[in-house]
């Protein structure tokens, strides 16, 4: 078991591996930029009052941990995938600069880190974090049981959970345009650009295996997890969950 779940680690670690160089440019194309409004919804909709740690999971080239950072969190984000890791650190030096230029008063903000790790077992001790984030991630966990069960035990007592997923529209006529886009056109234009030949096959693949809206929500409840609420975007495309620690861990 234990050398299963690590292959299937290495072989997700190697996908994203090798299409970190391609990756922003396809999600922001793909997505005609909506994957952005989309991150930007997740930090506006985090309840929690003044979180001051996050840590980021799945934080890959980095856009939600930046835009925590811009926000004065004290930011780690964490990924198995070392390329996408890379990118983030170029991407968030590039950030900070920009802040410290800006700004003529005494800085208020921490570069994030970034760290190689997997979701279901997070190096730091138990009750460190305000806030964990996770987007577009978590269906991609290899044991996401155990994921989630590390995701509490890092989280402090009524710190919050906050995770973007894609997911499939409800409409019948948005569905049908949905999937003609996202079954033939997307896995098309991602194969060329990003020349990874199952990359963007896997995509549709692993949205369609992933339990959606109040289906999740029972997983997150049957994990710990309570007031948990979920928000559909652009149709339900993505979804945004939300949800509180409320039992602390040892
Ligand atoms: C689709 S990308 C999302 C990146 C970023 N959060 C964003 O919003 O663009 C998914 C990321 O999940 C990472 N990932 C997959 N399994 C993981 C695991 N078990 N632990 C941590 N990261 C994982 C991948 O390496 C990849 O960088």
């Amino acid at each position: 078991m234990h050398n299963k779940v690590n292959k299937e680690r290495r072989v997700i670690a190697g996908m994203f591996n090798n299409i970190a160089s391609s990756y922003d440019f396809i999600n922001h194309t793909l997505s005609f930029g909506i994957d952005k409004i989309w991150r930007y919804r997740l930090v506006k909709k985090i309840a929690i009052n003044n979180p001051q740690k996050a840590l980021d999971i799945a934080c890959g080239t980095g856009d939600v941990s930046i835009a925590l950072m811009k926000k004065g969190i004290d930011v780690t984000g964490l990924d198995i995938a070392q390329e996408m890791l890379e990118i983030a650190k170029r991407k968030t030096e590039k950030k900070y600069n920009k802040y410290l230029k800006k700004t003529s008063k005494g800085l208020k903000i921490e570069p994030t880190k970034y760290i190689l790790a997997s979701a279901d077992s997070i190096p730091f001790p138990s009750n460190s974090f305000d806030l964990v984030t996770i987007g577009f991630g978590i269906r991609n966990f290899e044991n996401r049981e155990k994921a989630l069960l590390e995701i509490r035990r890092v989280l402090k007592q009524k710190g919050e959970l906050a995770i973007l997923e894609f997911a499939t529209p409800r409409n019948k006529v948005w569905k049908s345009l949905y999937n003609f886009y996202f079954l033939t056109i997307l896995p098309f234009i991602g194969k060329v650009i990003s020349k990874d030949k199952d990359a963007y096959n896997y995509l549709p693949t692993s949205v369609n295996t992933f339990p959606q809206y109040s289906e999740f929500k029972k997983e997150l409840e049957k994990s710990g997890f309570s007031d948990v609420k979920f928000y559909s975007l652009t149709g339900g495309v993505a979804v945004l969950y939300i949800a509180k620690n409320s039992i602390k861990m040892e």
